[in-house]
């Protein structure tokens, strides 16, 4: 039972990109109270990649999306659409108009779309619609981040888990098949206070009446149990139900490609859906969690080093603050196997 369709969609080309420094477990030692031990064993985490510079998300973007373009064939000119999802963005006013001027991508519209580590899922999705209604033909989807930036680096419970990165996909209209085979987005406000990156001002006073907040944005605070547990339930649940809606089930399925967030939630997650350890994609051990970026990243590697196929079923789901979940069920590139 596949989903109503306009027309289809596929998935024809990925890139990523990482800031060249590397801090790694035994370095993050000498910042807080941590060891290497504490770290992987907790998380599977080794090391992350930093950021520098103020326009550094823009720039690693841009490299993610170039590599995109360059494996679809496709020229940034014929690009109609940038989605960038960010919750790191170089400019709060939106940084997918700076990605695609550095990629002359000049006849696309861009926006960014902020849903933290579930951003580049819904950001796929929402590109999907734009291609399904035939109001778009050809698009770049970003998941970028650079948490660096809003971590608390005093902070053992948080900093050791985050990194920075980008990557990208292109998605076009296709006349002869659809690959986008199921999806479910979900969001739950009530559960906000597990993961946050909050504003916080202060009144300043304009007039005797009248006040306004000034103030900026306070470092990640997170409820690391609550998300763990938030995690191992709904993630599970959110993929039946896109492959529901796909017709499929988890035999079916060549490859789990879950955010990159914890070892620990890739094997749980795995075992309650049966699916075997050599068909859960893994990098988390050389990225951190990279938020919005850690599933095409992930993607990206897999499909450079030839493991993942054309026509390879790929059960992808993100999860984290709002919190925000989703799956979606697609088959990579554009030939049958
Ligand atoms: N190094 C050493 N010790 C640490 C530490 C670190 N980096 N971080 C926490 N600890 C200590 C704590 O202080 C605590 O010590 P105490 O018992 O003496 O107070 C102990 O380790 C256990 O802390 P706790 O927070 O209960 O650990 P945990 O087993 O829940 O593991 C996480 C912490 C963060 C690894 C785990 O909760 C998790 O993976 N949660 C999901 C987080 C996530 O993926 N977030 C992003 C979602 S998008």
């Amino acid at each position: 039972m596949q989903q109503d369709i306009g027309r289809g969609v596929a998935i024809i080309g990925c890139g990523s990109a990482a800031p060249d420094t590397v801090l790694d477990n035994q370095g993050l030692s000498h910042v807080v109270d941590t060891s290497d031990e504490w770290i992987a064993s907790r998380t599977g985490i080794r090391q992350r990649r930093l950021a520098q510079g103020d326009r550094a998300l823009t720039g690693i973007s841009a490299q993610a999306g170039k590599a995109a373009l360059e494996m679809a064939g496709v020229a940034a000119e014929d690009l109609d659409l940038i989605i960038l999802a960010t919750s790191t963005p170089d400019d709060l006013f939106g940084t997918a108009s700076l990605i695609q001027a550095e990629l002359g991508a000049i006849k696309a519209v861009g926006f960014d779309l902020t849903a933290a580590c579930s951003g580049f899922l819904f950001a796929l999705v929402t590109a999907s619609q734009f291609i399904r209604t035939g109001a778009y033909r050809t698009v770049l989807v970003i998941g970028a981040d650079v948490l660096s930036r809003w971590i608390d680096w005093n902070d053992r419970r948080t900093c050791v888990l985050f990194g920075d990165g980008a990557g990208a996909v292109v998605m076009q209209a296709s006349d002869t098949s659809d690959r986008l085979l199921g999806f479910d987005l979900h969001s739950d406000g009530r559960q906000n206070s597990c993961l946050t990156l909050p504003f916080q001002g202060a009144e300043r006073s304009l007039t005797p009446d009248i006040a306004v907040q000034q103030g900026t944005y306070q470092p990640i605070a997170m409820s690391g149990q609550e998300v763990y547990r938030f995690a191992v339930k709904r993630v599970p649940e959110v993929i039946e139900k896109a492959l529901f809606r796909a017709g499929m089930s988890t035999d079916q399925v060549d490859w789990l490609l879950l955010h990159q967030a914890n070892q620990r939630i890739l094997d749980a997650v795995a075992q309650r859906l049966s699916i075997p350890s050599d068909r859960v994609i893994s990098n988390m051990a050389s990225y951190g969690n990279t938020s919005a970026a850690s599933i095409p990243i992930a993607l990206d590697e897999w499909v450079r080093q030839g493991h993942i196929k054309p026509g390879d079923v790929i059960a992808a789901s993100g999860f984290g603050a709002g919190l925000t979940w989703g799956a979606a069920i697609f088959q990579w590139g554009q030939s049958d196997r």
